[in-house]
């Protein structure tokens, strides 16, 4: 029996922008690109472990293939989530322009009710809070996440991901989120974001 061979990836680089943020240390953004990259290797590292073990056999351990997997969800969904947030980031804040404050206005009414949605949403959360656009139900909604794993929903293509475990902001802010999904907002790239609605097509209708 062959076996699939997952690649080796490697982590993105930081951009420099992202070391001159205001309101979020370079300090902190170097702590947290390291978890990244940490979750890049242990993507790799749980794709090689899997290329090298045999599932058909009888002999296998269902609890090590559960645990592997579960835990390749966990790193795959902590490296799309930061690629989102590093990215999206090192902008001028403020309001969108372009095709995201058209469609904000029309799926939350306002763009300050977006804002005011998303943080609500990432107040309650333990891990994320994420603007996406769902392809079913044809708008955007605001998704909550607890762990990277979790919980995230198919077919909805995230657009803005706001990192709110405690090591996104614990450095600067302590326990005050509040001033961190602030900061956060100031500082999103719109550019960045209205080039991803067109670059996955979202219908603006
Ligand atoms: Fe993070």
């Amino acid at each position: 029996m062959s076996l699939v061979l997952h690649e080796q990836i490697a982590p993105r680089a930081l951009k420099p922008s992202l070391l001159e943020l205001d309101g979020i240390s370079r300090a902190a953004i170097e702590a947290h690109y390291k978890l990244y990259e940490g979750y890049v290797a242990k993507r790799n590292e749980i794709l090689g472990l899997l290329d090298g073990a045999n599932l058909a056999s009888a002999n296998q351990v269902y609890s090590d293939v559960r645990a592997l997997k579960v835990d390749l969800t966990f790193a795959i969904g902590g490296i799309k989530n930061h690629e989102i947030y590093f990215e999206h980031l090192g902008g001028d804040g403020g309001d969108p322009d372009g095709l995201m404050r058209h469609l904000l206005a029309r799926d939350f009414g306002t763009v300050d009710a977006w804002r005011a949605d998303l943080t609500a949403t990432a107040m309650a959360a333990r891990g994320w809070a994420w603007t996406a656009y769902d392809w079913d139900e044809g708008r955007l909604f605001n998704y909550l996440g607890d762990a990277q794993n979790t919980f995230p929903v198919w077919n909805a293509t995230p657009l803005v991901a706001l990192d709110v475990y405690e090591h996104a902001y614990f450095l600067d802010y302590q326990t005050d989120r509040a001033s961190y999904i602030e900061a956060f907002f100031a500082n999103l790239d719109w550019a960045v974001v209205n080039g991803w609605v067109g670059s996955y097509q979202i219908p603006a209708r």
